[in-house]
């Protein structure tokens, strides 16, 4: 699993410094939570995969090392030092949209994509502004409703829920420990 050079640990917690409540965290996610964000995916059923706030590509290495070789990776990251830094890692093989996750429908319309089979998020929706957090729980609510397979991580699984109403996130992990902060898993499908 993914361990960051000093660099890149360096360049999110500068990204933290910068905008705590985007950023959502002082430093990238463990191997252990990575793990558990991408345990049992149907890797030969995931033909088009949109990963939501990539960071410094914490989830994205790993998920690029499983997908499949003809899949469709789109990576969504407002930061444009991330997505820059995104490009030069995985440009090869990945999309990397500098955008907001917010505008979801319209970046997977550009890509001609109706449902994606698989959405992984290290979006801090307990931490972003309210309307951005709904917005987004919104499209992805729709798509869970259509079958894309859902995974994302929070500190705080009651206030990430409460964007997403009762009985759409049926997937969570246990506690994972080996996170700082620790985290659980949520998810749908
Ligand atoms: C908690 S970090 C997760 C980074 C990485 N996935 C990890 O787990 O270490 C949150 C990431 O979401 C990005 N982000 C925050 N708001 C966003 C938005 N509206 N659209 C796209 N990315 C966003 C931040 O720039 C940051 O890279």
């Amino acid at each position: 699993m993914s361990k960051h050079t000093w660099r890149e640990v360096a360049a999110f917690f500068a990204g933290f410094l910068r905008n705590p409540g985007r950023n959502g965290s002082i430093v990238p996610s463990s191997p252990r939570l990575t793990e558990a964000m991408i345990a049992g995916l149907p890797w030969d059923r995931i033909g088009t995969l949109v990963e939501l706030g990539p960071g410094v590509g914490t989830f994205t290495d790993a998920i690029m090392a499983r997908v499949r070789p003809d899949a469709r990776v789109i990576l969504v990251e407002v930061d444009p030092g991330y997505a820059a830094h995104l490009a030069a890692r995985h440009g090869a093989r990945a999309t990397v949209e500098r955008a907001s996750a917010a505008d979801l429908d319209a970046i997977l319309a550009r890509h001609r994509i109706d449902t994606p089979d698989c959405i992984v998020s290290g979006l801090p929706l307990a931490s972003l502004p309210v309307a951005v957090s709904g917005r987004i729980a919104d499209h992805i609510r729709r798509y869970v409703g259509r079958g894309t397979i859902y995974r994302s991580f929070t500190y705080r699984p009651g206030r990430t829920l409460r964007f997403f109403g009762d009985g759409v996130l049926t997937y969570r992990s246990r506690i994972i420990w080996a996170n700082f902060p620790p985290a659980v898993v949520l998810g749908a499908n």
